[in-house]
Parts: C-alpha cells; structure tokens; sequence
C-alpha cells in the first residue's frame, strides 16, 4: 500500500465537481484516509508551491489557488501515485487523455481540477504540510 495528496482544485469545487471527482477515485480504488475543505490563504499556497516558487506561472498559481476553497485530502492503494496521476490526465488537459479527471473537467493548464503528488519524498511532505500523524492513521 501506498499514499498520495490530493487536491479537489478551487475551479473544480467552484463548478460543483468535487462529488465527481471523488466518486472517480474512489471507483479507482483508491481508500480516502484524510479529508478536508479548506479555503488556503496565499501564505498556505506559496508553501505549498514552494518548489515552483522560481517559475513564471508561480505568482497566478498562488493566487488562483487561494481563490476559493479546496479540498485536500490523503489517498491510499497499491500504486497510488502512479495510479493517480493515471487517472488524473496530463497537466494541460489540452493533452489528457479521454476519460480522465482533466480531460472531463479542466479547463486550462492553471485551473486544472485537481494535484496528485509526483513523487514519494513530495507526497510526505504534502501529506505532512495538511495534515497532523492523528488525522491520517
Ligand atoms: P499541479 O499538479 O498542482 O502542480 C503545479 C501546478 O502548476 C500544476 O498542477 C499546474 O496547475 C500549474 N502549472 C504547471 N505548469 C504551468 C504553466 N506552464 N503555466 C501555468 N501553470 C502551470
């Protein structure tokens, strides 16, 4: 068993998806261990990004994240990363593939439904930025 981060993005919850995507992955499998709504401030969000804090886009993600709520939350099965980021879709839905997560209901590269942790050193500290060791046993 592994474990990813997730985040319902704040145009996904705002065009009332969020029930859609859960459902999706949750039919993928996946176990939800942790769950929570949260409205980020930019501070969060900076914190959040700060791997991306050298790229052009970083200053628009970090607003567009803290633009409304969002819902994070911890994800396990066999794979999850991986697996997530399958059904998830390529970053620019432009290139996701039919029948995933972005592809249905991402509109730009930006607002793009929904974060999967790429890698397992990222989803720890993902999983650990949102959420305490008694929130995820
Ligand atoms: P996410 O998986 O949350 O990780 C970083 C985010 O930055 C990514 O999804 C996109 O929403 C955003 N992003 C990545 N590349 C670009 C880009 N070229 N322009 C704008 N936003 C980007």
């Amino acid at each position: 068993m592994e474990r990813t981060f997730s985040i319902v993005k704040p145009d996904a919850v705002k065009a009332g998806n969020t029930g859609a995507i859960l459902s999706r992955i949750e039919k993928a499998g996946f176990r939800i261990v942790a769950l929570r709504m949260r409205h980020l401030t930019r501070a969060e969000a900076e914190g959040f990004y700060h791997v991306h804090a050298a790229r052009p886009f970083f200053g628009d993600l970090c607003t567009f994240m803290s633009s409304g709520p969002c819902v994070t939350m911890v994800l396990e099965r066999d794979n999850a990363i991986a697996h997530l980021r399958d059904i998830m879709g390529a970053t620019n839905p432009a290139n996701a593939a039919a029948g995933t997560i972005r592809k249905d209901f991402a509109a730009s590269i930006e607002a793009n439904a929904i974060h999967g942790s790429d890698a397992p050193e990222t989803a720890k500290f993902e999983i650990g930025y949102f959420f305490a060791g008694l929130e995820t046993r």
